[in-house]
């Protein structure tokens, strides 16, 4: 294969002093093969154009600075290949590059993670040991190596925020929900022997816009360039809710109902569920999206049949239930 080539970059630019709207910048380079997106838009930005502003510290795929928009996808500029991109790219000579969503642009390709940071420090995403201030440093806090390793992928996390620009709540929330970065810390830190506040940090968690509001759409999942399971995350906080007996909450009934119906029926009982979930007063609530289903002939069946599948479904159920008891 060729070691040079000539491609086309699409860089969404934006700045907020003069332009109204982001618009589309292109640059045709040549570049050698083994470059990385970073040093491109570096190249560009020394040699075609000096107000190409993008935010970069290491270079190595550990600071996270780098998180944007490649071909759709966001990912760290620094550690992804032209070359490999283009081979995934439909044009096979044009790479797309757009800030991250989810964050309000300040030019080009920097966005404001300011939001974020908020959110990190709304939910004390460090540990907080019982250690008294005073006596900080002077005592050592350890951590054994079988009580590391459950967090020990967690730690991977760089906040990068490739995840929170492609959670779809996070989209959907106007930017209110926790994200899943922020998910992930909180059960790192809920799980570290040193910490002493995992209640309190949860009892936040729960609020509105907090773990029950994740649909398990698994993008963060998909678009983490540590490939971190953040969903095991997510559900291990869910787990401890109820293992701290927190269970009033409309993410936490949902899930009790769901799990209830799964095993007396095998499906859904889709009629009393909401009831359920919201109460008597939130399921009022939702009489007129109920009239606007039933008027376009979506209706649950008012007394739900049991599946003949049932045993196996229950058999599943059980299963997955004592698999998660062994890993927490
Ligand atoms: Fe640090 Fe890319 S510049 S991760």
């Amino acid at each position: 294969m060729e070691d040079k080539r000539e491609i086309t970059f699409n860089v969404l630019c934006f700045n907020p002093e003069v332009d109204e709207k982001a618009y589309f910048k292109s640059y045709d380079v040549v570049l050698e093969k083994g470059i990385t997106v970073l040093r491109a838009l570096n190249y560009i930005k020394d040699h075609v154009d000096p107000s190409l502003t993008l935010r970069f510290f290491c270079q190595a795929g550990i600071c996270g600075s780098c998180a944007i928009r490649i071909n759709g996808v966001s990912k760290l500029a620094c550690t992804t290949q032209v070359w490999e991109e283009l081979e995934v790219s439909k044009s096979k000579d044009t790479i797309t590059v757009e800030p991250l969503r989810n964050f309000e642009v300040m030019r080009d390709l920097v966005v404001n993670i300011d939001p974020m940071v908020e959110k990190l420090k709304k939910y004390k995403s460090w540990v907080i040991p019982a250690t008294k201030d005073a006596d900080l440093g002077k005592k050592e806090c350890t951590v054994m190596p079988e009580e590391f390793e459950p967090i020990n992928p967690a730690t991977d996390c760089i906040l990068c925020a490739a995840c929170y620009s492609e959670c779809t709540i996070n989209e959907g929330s106007n930017q209110q929900f926790i994200s899943p970065l922020v998910m992930l810390r909180a059960y790192r830190m809920n799980k570290d022997t040193r910490d002493t506040v995992g209640e309190e940090r949860l009892k936040v968690l729960v609020e509105d816009h907090g773990i029950w509001d994740c649909t398990h759409c698994y993008r963060c999942v998909q678009s983490c360039v540590k490939n971190i399971p953040i969903m095991d995350a997510i559900q291990g906080l869910r787990e401890e809710t109820f293992a701290r007996g927190m269970t009033n909450s409309e993410g936490a009934r949902h899930a009790l109902a769901f799990k209830d119906d799964t095993m007396k029926l095998g499906r859904l009982n889709e009629f009393t569920l909401p009831l359920r979930t919201l109460g008597m007063f939130g399921a009022v609530g939702q009489i007129p999206f109920a009239i606007k289903m039933g008027l376009k002939g979506r209706v649950p069946p008012l007394l739900p049949h049991k599946i003949s599948t049932r045993k196996q479904v229950q058999t599943m159920l059980e299963e997955v239930e004592r698999d998660s008891k062994k890993s927490h």
